[in-house]
């Protein structure tokens, strides 16, 4: 394994060091050859003198050794980390030749064309923004980790091939081979399976896991998957999650050097919201803070639970399975007052985005039952739809409540990123189709006999 990496050179003066990386860029000074060399944690200047150096190209694999020199002072360049010292090639093994790239990868990418950019995302992300980005990403998701450790909670993975569960959004379907005719949903959140962990008694519960929406995509929202930092616990009040979650952004944010606005953060009712800033979501910045990028959190709560849809029925503006502040149980449970019926959702709004949403949920099955009996379900289809939710709160639920963070949203915030498919290591175009593979693709007509699918 390579054990040196370009950056760690900066403290090898004088010493023989061997170098892996690609040539990002080749000067030739008659017999002298300049290249950079570049790794994943930096570039540094190669002086080579021998005939094979002449054969190099942009973005071949290399290996050098050689001794870590000292600039001349009016050489050194202070634009770079290794600016001060340069190699003096002693042995260059050209290790693979590339085909000339179709796209630059010097450059921070944003003036390339999107599409060129995804088909070819394995060169893209050799460009150092994009690798920063995804090192930031690991990073950022390691710390999460030991804080809820730490906090005695179990990480768990649920189901992808699922039920369809309802987020807002259309779902993915797949078809099921062993029941022709029949179909998976591909999880909108683990939002069900989350809650069914409360009832068998796990408490407190997270998981990194991946969500699969079909919603037209913008810049905060990728098409197809995206990721959220999944929480739920047991006994705990809206206070409870609030103030954890606030913990754990402070405790991280601290610990990776982000600054944060206003500590603690800042609480608005949605009516509040409304009336200062015209939307549920905002930005607190002033301009000089937007500057340095810092992030400014705040929650909005007292939501109305449920609002008119466009054919006059009544539908839940964020989650269904939240149960209302305990003051509007009875109007629930009696289906009366329901305009005025507030949740227990919380949101966490940051930068402008929406970065989180949750709520304490019915654990009670009657509650949860009126709440599709508003939404104007017959009894027929909550028991369809919903039957198994409601039958395994009547086996002894524990009061719970939880929360998602959209991790793609507070990475590129952090990143100060304008579109979250930069912070996503291989994001679908906004045509819905994947990087680099050919999806989706047509699949072969015994296959979908096999399914029993025929395309019209
Ligand atoms: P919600 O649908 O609000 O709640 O999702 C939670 C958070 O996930 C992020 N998010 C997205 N990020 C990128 N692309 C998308 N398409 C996208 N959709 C959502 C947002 C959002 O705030 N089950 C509930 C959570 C709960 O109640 O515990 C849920 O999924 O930052």
């Amino acid at each position: 394994m390579k054990k040196l990496s370009v950056f760690q050179t900066i403290n090898k003066i004088g010493q023989e060091v061997e170098l892996y990386g690609w040539a990002q860029s080749i000067r030739k000074h008659k017999s002298v050859v300049f290249i950079d060399l570049r790794d994943r944690t930096d570039i540094i200047q190669v002086v080579g003198t021998t005939e094979d150096f002449q054969k190099i190209n942009q973005e071949d694999v290399i290996y050098i050794k050689g001794i870590v020199k000292k600039r001349p002072e009016k050489l050194i360049n202070p634009n770079i980390l290794t600016g001060s010292i340069e190699l003096e090639a002693k042995e260059l093994k050209i290790l693979n030749k590339t085909a000339p790239l179709p796209l630059q990868v010097d450059t921070d990418g944003y003036e390339i064309d999107e599409e060129v950019r995804l088909k070819y995302r394995y060169l893209d992300i050799r460009r150092p923004r994009l690798y920063k980005n995804l090192s930031f990403r690991s990073k950022f998701i390691d710390t999460i980790r030991q804080f809820f450790f730490k906090n005695d909670f179990l990480e768990i993975e649920t189901p992808i091939l699922s039920e369809t569960t309802p987020e807002g959004a259309r779902d993915f379907i797949v078809p099921s081979r062993l029941q022709p005719g029949k179909f998976y949903a591909l999880p909108q959140s683990p939002q069900q399976y989350k809650q069914l962990l409360m009832v068998a008694g796990i408490e407190r519960y997270f998981q990194i896991a991946r969500c699969f929406r079909d919603e037209d995509p913008r810049a905060d929202r990728a098409y197809g998957e995206f990721t959220q930092l999944d929480i739920e616990a047991s006994f705990v009040q809206k206070e409870d999650i609030m103030n954890l979650i606030e913990t754990m952004i402070i405790e991280v944010y601290q610990k990776l050097k982000i600054p944060i606005k206003e500590k603690p953060f800042p609480v608005f009712t949605y009516k509040q919201a409304l009336e200062k800033f015209g939307a549920d979501k905002f930005d607190l910045r002033t301009d000089e803070e937007k500057k340095k990028n810092i992030q400014a959190f705040a929650w909005v709560i007292d939501f109305p639970f449920f609002e008119k849809t466009e054919e006059g029925s009544w539908t839940f503006t964020h989650n269904p399975f939240s149960a209302p502040k305990p003051e509007f149980m009875n109007d629930l449970l009696n289906k009366k007052n329901i305009e005025n019926i507030l949740t227990t959702q919380y949101d966490l709004v940051c930068n402008g985005y929406e970065v989180g949403g949750g709520s304490i949920r019915n654990h009670q099955p009657q509650a949860l039952k009126a709440v599709f009996e508003i939404m104007g379900l017959k009894e027929e289809e909550i028991k369809l739809k919903f039957g198994h939710m409601i039958e395994a709160l009547g086996f002894g639920a524990p009061p719970h409540g939880g929360i998602a963070l959209g991790i793609d949203r507070l990475i590129a915030s952090i990143m100060n990123e304008k579109n979250v498919r930069e912070v996503i290591a291989m994001p679908m175009t906004s045509g819905g189709k994947t990087a680099i593979m050919n999806a989706p693709s047509p699949v072969d007509k015994e296959k979908l006999r096999e399914l029993g699918i025929k395309v019209i």
